[in-house]
């Protein structure tokens, strides 16, 4: 309530944006929240121009008309595609509409709290600053992670665990500011098992033609580790002609992929911390981002780790919106000397 009165008096808006690899979201302190695939196409020419109708396309919109359209995904692997050509103008694009889709006041100014991958934030901190400055009045940089927790209020002895498209993000909260060794970040995710899980479809079923966006929808349709009681079969054409595939062998194998590395760096960045404090941590683990929705993802992973001691597992309500609410929160609570203003 506090925040919202603040808020009113200076007359700003506050969001908090979510910049991820596959998928952007805004949280906004007048309650808008919006979310949009983290895809910018341009029309190719003329032609395509008066197909699409618009200058550029957001999102699933322009994966439909992808033919038509140079398309950019500009944060695989969650960096900014450096010197890409297009990837810089790509974010613009997208904070700018994000930032439109929040609908501010005519005059408002913007306070962001943008969130990314731990790992990249310098890299990033510059980048995203160039791409927002033009949008936004007031800015901070904070990692994906860190967003998360602080939503959540896991300000202490917690580990938060948020598994990306690009990247899995590792942030251990005791009651500070995370610096650099509280965080970690490695590239297994949900990019990586749409690889795998391609390459598995390919050697079972060479002659059905299938595309690694199909793919992708097998996985976030069907996801399980370990195992699940029903079969898990698609539709796909072989020789043009649509014949059912048992695809559950597959699916399983491709998520539980992601899981040997998971649970080494989890035993390391709990390994880190004062022994003092370790149990407490073990004991609040909270998976958050699209990965913690593979059924049976927190169980798994709280099994793996019993051998070093009790633990618990979690995962966030809401992944969608876990890191754009947090942020947004993190807006509205920061102190003024936080800000860097643009
Ligand atoms: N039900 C599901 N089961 C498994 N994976 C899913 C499910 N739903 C979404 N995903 C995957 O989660 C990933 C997207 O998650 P999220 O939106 O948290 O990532 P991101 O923030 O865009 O990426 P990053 O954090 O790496 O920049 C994608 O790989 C997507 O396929
Ligand atoms: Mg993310």
């Amino acid at each position: 309530m506090k925040q919202e009165d603040e808020q009113k008096k200076d007359g700003n808006l506050y969001v908090g944006i979510d910049l991820g690899t596959s998928r952007s979201s805004i949280s906004a302190g007048n309650s808008t929240r919006e979310w949009i695939e983290s895809y910018v196409g341009w029309p190719r020419d003329f032609i395509a121009q008066q197909v699409v109708g618009k200058p550029v396309l957001f999102g699933a919109e322009a994966l439909q008309n992808r033919l038509s359209l140079d398309l950019c995904r500009p944060l695989e692997r969650g960096i900014i595609k450096a010197g890409i050509e297009k990837s810089d103008e790509a974010v613009k694009e997208i904070i700018k509409h994000l930032v439109g889709l929040a609908k501010p006041g005519a005059d408002q100014k913007i306070n962001a709290v943008v969130g990314v991958p731990a790992d990249t934030l310098k890299v990033n901190k510059l980048a995203i600053r160039a791409a927002v400055s033009e949008y936004v009045h007031s800015l901070m940089v904070v990692s994906e992670p860190f967003a998360v927790a602080y939503g959540m209020n896991l300000l202490n002895n917690a580990l938060v665990i948020d598994i990306g498209a690009g990247t899995t993000d590792f942030c251990i909260m005791h009651g500070t500011i995370p610096s650099e060794d509280d965080q970690k970040t490695i590239l297994t995710a949900g990019d990586y098992i749409d690889e795998q899980l391609f390459s598995y479809l390919s050697e079972k079923y060479p002659n059905s033609r299938f595309n690694r966006n199909m793919v992708r929808q097998f996985k976030e349709r069907f996801s399980f580790v370990r195992d699940v009681p029903e079969d898990v079969q698609v539709e796909l054409p072989v020789d043009g002609k649509p014949v059912m595939h048992d695809i559950k062998n597959e699916i399983r194998r491709a998520c539980e992929s992601i899981m040997p590395a998971l649970v080494e760096t989890t035993i390391e960045m709990i390994a880190r911390i004062d022994p003092e404090f370790q149990v407490k941590i073990k004991n609040n683990i909270v998976l958050a981002g699209g990965g913690s929705l593979i059924r049976g993802i927190s169980d798994y992973l709280q099994d793996a780790l019993r051998e070093y001691g009790t633990c618990t597992v979690t995962c966030v309500s809401d992944p969608l919106f876990a890191g754009s609410d947090g942020a947004l929160k993190l807006a509205q609570d920061m102190p003024e000397k936080y800000w860097e203003q643009l």
